[in-house]
């Protein structure tokens, strides 16, 4: 089959440029409405055809494998994949593609910024500021924690997690500790400055705990009530992992008991619905899962996505496949 007949849904609103390259190889069917899609209404978009661009908010499943039988690809725009069922996907001879690398450091980067913001009270400050209450110059007005020359303690130590590491030991003199499912080889511990802990050690030693770690059932509540009371009652955590990785529940009564000081949130369990506990509490800086959003990361992420579609479909390589064993199968 040639593969200018090939039949693309782009699921979600993207880059118009990039649904432009899209075009240019296949015949493209877009949701750039951006409407919300019931299950049903997806599997309806998919028939006859041969991949999707989804977003991380996309669930596909072994129901919608099977019953959209001329899919052959899926392209997350995202390097997390929790929405694939990949086992299936990998049963139904369907790849899956993600995209990493692209936004590595703008994460990371943005990482850094909630941390600073929850430890360094920014938004509690500034919501205070916007509210007119701002009377004088106080000695303990919005007093936080330092970052500077303190632990950082990062749980998930891929690409973001080094990262992470990189900026905290070379950009503000941190002592770095991280603990992640296999200690990371030599060569890459040195180039993160960073030193393994088990989870309990972190736990205790962070100043500052940033969880990176993807969902999964095995990654489910990692952090939860037993992992808080661990913590300095004067730590910050910061999520910019998936949500469901930290129990929002028992953050919620952490930070509202003091024992922990505050807390950095772009990612949450059920988002885009919030913990209500969350939007009362003062000490806890949230944001609505952007950590990956610069404009010039986002259109890197797009195009991957994209370009794995069109290596795929065209060609039969894709650039980051999740599943190659498709690959072989084919
Ligand atoms: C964002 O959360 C991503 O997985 O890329």
């Amino acid at each position: 089959m040639s593969a200018d007949r090939f039949r693309v849904f782009v699921a979600r609103a993207i880059f118009p440029e990039v649904l432009d390259k899209l075009g240019r190889h296949f015949e493209v069917q877009s949701n750039q409405a951006d409407r919300l899609m019931t299950p049903e209404e997806m599997r309806a978009c998919l028939q006859g055809a041969s991949g999707v661009f989804t977003t991380g908010s996309e669930r596909v499943d072994a129901p919608l494998l099977a019953a959209c039988p001329s899919l052959r690809i899926c392209a997350n725009m995202a390097v997390g994949y929790n929405n694939f069922d990949l086992p299936a996907m990998t049963a139904a001879g369907v790849l899956g593609t993600n995209a990493p690398d692209v936004l590595t450091e703008t994460t990371a980067d943005f990482g850094f910024a909630l941390m600073l913001a929850a430890a360094r009270r920014i938004s509690e400050s500034e919501r205070f500021l916007r509210a007119g209450l701002w009377e004088r110059w106080r000695y303990d007005l919005f007093a936080g924690a330092d970052v500077h020359g303190k632990t950082m303690g990062i749980l998930g130590m891929g690409r973001i997690g080094r990262a992470l590491a990189r900026r905290g030991a070379r950009g503000f003199g941190m002592r770095v500790v991280y603990h992640n499912r296999n200690r990371l080889n030599p060569d890459l511990e040195e180039e993160s400055a960073a030193q393994y802990l088990p989870l309990d050690g972190l736990l205790r030693e962070a100043d500052h705990l940033l969880v990176v770690l993807p969902y999964s059932e095995s990654t489910h509540h990692r952090i939860g009530a037993a992992e808080l009371r661990c913590m300095k009652p004067t730590a910050t955590l910061v999520n910019i992992g998936r949500g469901g990785v930290v129990d929002d529940s028992a953050l919620v009564q952490a930070l509202r008991s003091g024992q922990i000081a505050a807390a950095g949130l772009d990612v949450f369990e059920g988002e885009p619905r919030l913990n209500p506990g969350l939007l009362d509490l003062p000490n806890v800086v949230l944001t609505p899962h952007i950590a990956s959003a610069s404009q010039p990361t986002r259109l890197a992420m797009a195009h991957l996505a994209a370009d794995n579609l069109i290596g795929y479909l065209t060609l039969g390589k894709p650039l980051t496949p999740l599943n190659p064993e498709v690959l072989v199968v084919r």
